[in-house]
């Protein structure tokens, strides 16, 4: 809208001899209850005019309406001038803008950004709590895409510790031998299950220990499991060949099993870095911190950062053993990163339960004077919640990520077949119609929220096709093929000889795509997106219900009000992209 700022420049000199600079010009999008598009909001103007905000909107918008053929019309309400566009204008940002091929396209803008997102442990399958983490760090990487961003997808693997060691002496004690193929169970499953047994049988050992008059704490150090996996860790370490050997082993068939949850969830990465290789990186970053002064050695000798003076606490990052901690090995994987990529901004998606660990990270790296740490930024997400309660990990009632996927295909099923939306579909189609449904009202659930919040995920409610849905959206997708695949487009024939509200408002809307992708993009933020492409779906629907396409006044109409939705079913498609979200063709 910079015409707009440059007119009003010219009207403040014209009519009060002021030199605005387009700054002090503050342009709004027009509230929906008042007529027109654009707002100026005249109260810091009366300073110029000395007038009342009432009379300085008048001056202005006379000015405005005799000098600019684009402007209509305009009406004041108080501090606020309210600007109607013409049609004449609105046509032409609909068939120059929003109908130009790289509509919605930015070129590349030479900045790189890794996103790191999934980051599983190896010892269990993915849970809900993954799976937020998944859509999130897959749909902001996308849209940084489109931003024009290099990205960089990375998954930092937690494959080694003792997590892992408690499932694999679970499976060498009690698994007599059992596979995947042997069992039909899916191998992160499988060893979920081994690290589940482990928990059961530690408990019992400590229970015993306790009724022999040991402390709980006493216990859970003594337990002969802890201390057998203990030992396996230590002989991981060491690089025995029968540990690693069936490390090797157990962790194939998680890697097998997250591939295929992976796969379902239509997440990818470009780039992945495991822990077994970068457990020992950080220690370099301990020298170089105690030589620069940053760190400091306590007597036991282990090492620490003293963040006092920044509102934080010491912080150990050594122990006095020489054995690292998370975040030795977060400050050894910051550096491998960057040397690896050099890129801008690198970008941490990891729950709200880590907040104050990145926090430290970020500020150790800032003082040891590290170029790249002020392009560190955690995305920290709100833990989703189910209607039956918090998910917990370890007690064996996490949500299953997998087990959620089935349910929400049996869900979209249901649904669509009470609906009667599948009519000539081969079994095949009603498949991949089910999945396509079910993964986008999961997804578009949990990316219509803003990222920092909780929110609790109700599968029933997200597969409604009325409400705030992906279904909702998906649904007036493939209403709009079957529009186009009804009706012919024809050459232009230029456009109608006016404009309805439905059809402006449609057309505004979507010539806000662009600015909307960079806005989610700085913010790293999905739910601008989301929000975004369900307006469009509800001005589509508007439009479609009061406006006839078949049965237009005119033939340029008609072929206006078919590029209207041609151009609608584009932005909704992509916009969904973005949120990897796919959209029938017809349902
Ligand atoms: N594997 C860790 C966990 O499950 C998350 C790792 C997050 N990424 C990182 N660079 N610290 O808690």
């Amino acid at each position: 809208m910079n015409f707009i700022t440059e007119a009003v420049v010219k009207a403040a000199k014209s009519l009060y001899q002021a030199d605005l600079t387009p700054a002090e010009v503050n342009l709004q999008e027009t509230r929906k209850e008042f007529e027109g598009q654009v707002t100026l909001v005249t109260f810091s103007l009366t300073k110029f005019s000395r007038k009342s905000p009432e009379q300085t909107g008048n001056d202005i918008g006379e000015f405005l309406k005799k000098e600019m053929k684009d402007i209509a019309g305009f009406n004041v309400i108080k501090g606020f001038l309210n600007i109607s566009l013409s049609d004449s204008y609105w046509l032409d940002v609909f068939y120059s803008q929003v109908l130009a091929d790289d509509f919605g396209a930015f070129k590349p803008n030479g900045k790189k950004v890794m996103v790191e997102y999934s980051s599983p442990n190896t010892n269990k399958p993915l849970h809900l709590g993954h799976v937020r983490n998944n859509l999130l760090g897959y749909s902001v990487a996308t849209i940084l895409q489109a931003a024009g961003y290099e990205v960089i997808k990375a998954n930092l693997v937690n494959d080694r510790g003792i997590h892992i060691c408690k499932s694999m002496l679970a499976w060498q004690k009690f698994g007599d031998g059992e596979t995947p193929e042997s069992s039909g169970i899916k191998g992160d499953h499988l060893v979920g299950k081994y690290y589940v047994l482990f928990d059961k049988e530690y408990k019992k050992q400590i229970d015993e220990l306790k009724v022999l008059g040991q402390s709980e704490e006493e216990a859970k150090k003594n337990a002969p499991l802890i201390k057998e996996a203990q030992e396996m860790l230590l002989k991981w370490e060491a690089g025995d060949k029968e540990v690693i050997g069936l490390w090797k082993t157990m962790n194939s068939w998680v890697y097998a099993g997250f591939s295929e949850t992976y796969k379902r969830l239509g997440v990818d990465f470009d780039q992945f870095y495991y822990e077994s290789n970068t457990y020992l990186l950080g220690k370099d970053i301990i020298d170089e911190g105690l030589e620069k002064g940053v760190f400091f050695k306590k007597p036991d000798g282990s090492v620490w950062i003293d963040l006092t003076a920044d509102g934080l606490d010491e912080k150990l990052v050594l122990r006095a053993d020489g054995t690292s901690v998370y975040i030795t090995q977060d400050l050894g994987t910051a550096q491998l990163k960057y040397d690896d990529f050099h890129m801008d901004e690198s970008i941490y998606v990891v729950g709200n339960e880590q907040d104050y660990h990145f926090k430290v990270l970020f500020l150790i790296l800032e003082k040891l004077g590290k170029s790249w740490a002020k392009g560190l930024y955690h995305l920290s997400y709100g833990m989703v919640d189910l209607p039956s309660g918090k998910m917990k990990s370890r007690e064996g009632t996490v949500v299953d990520a997998d087990d959620l996927i089935d349910e929400m295909e049996q869900t979209a099923k249901k649904r669509t077949e009470e609906l009667g939306k599948v009519e000539g579909f081969s079994e095949t189609e009603k498949l991949q119609l089910y999945h396509i449904i079910g993964m986008g009202a999961l997804k578009y659930f949990l990316l219509k929220v803003d990222p920092k919040k909780r929110l609790l995920f109700d599968p029933n409610e997200s597969v409604d096709f009325q409400g705030h849905t992906g279904p909702f959206i998906q649904y007036t997708h493939a209403r709009i093929r079957s529009v186009l695949t009804k009706m012919s487009l024809s050459p232009l024939t230029g456009g109608p000889a006016r404009l309805f509200p439905e059809e402006r408002d449609l057309i505004l809307l979507l010539s806000q795509f662009p600015e909307t992708i960079d806005i989610a993009a700085k913010e790293h933020n999905p739910a601008a997106v989301a929000n975004y492409v369900y307006e469009i779906a509800k001005a589509f629907n508007k439009f479609y219900h009061e406006h006839s396409i078949l049965q237009a006044e005119d033939e340029a109409t008609k072929q206006f009000r078919l590029l209207l939705s041609a151009a609608s079913g584009k932005v909704i498609k992509k916009g969904m992209g973005l949120l990897g979200i796919e959209v029938p063709e017809r349902m």
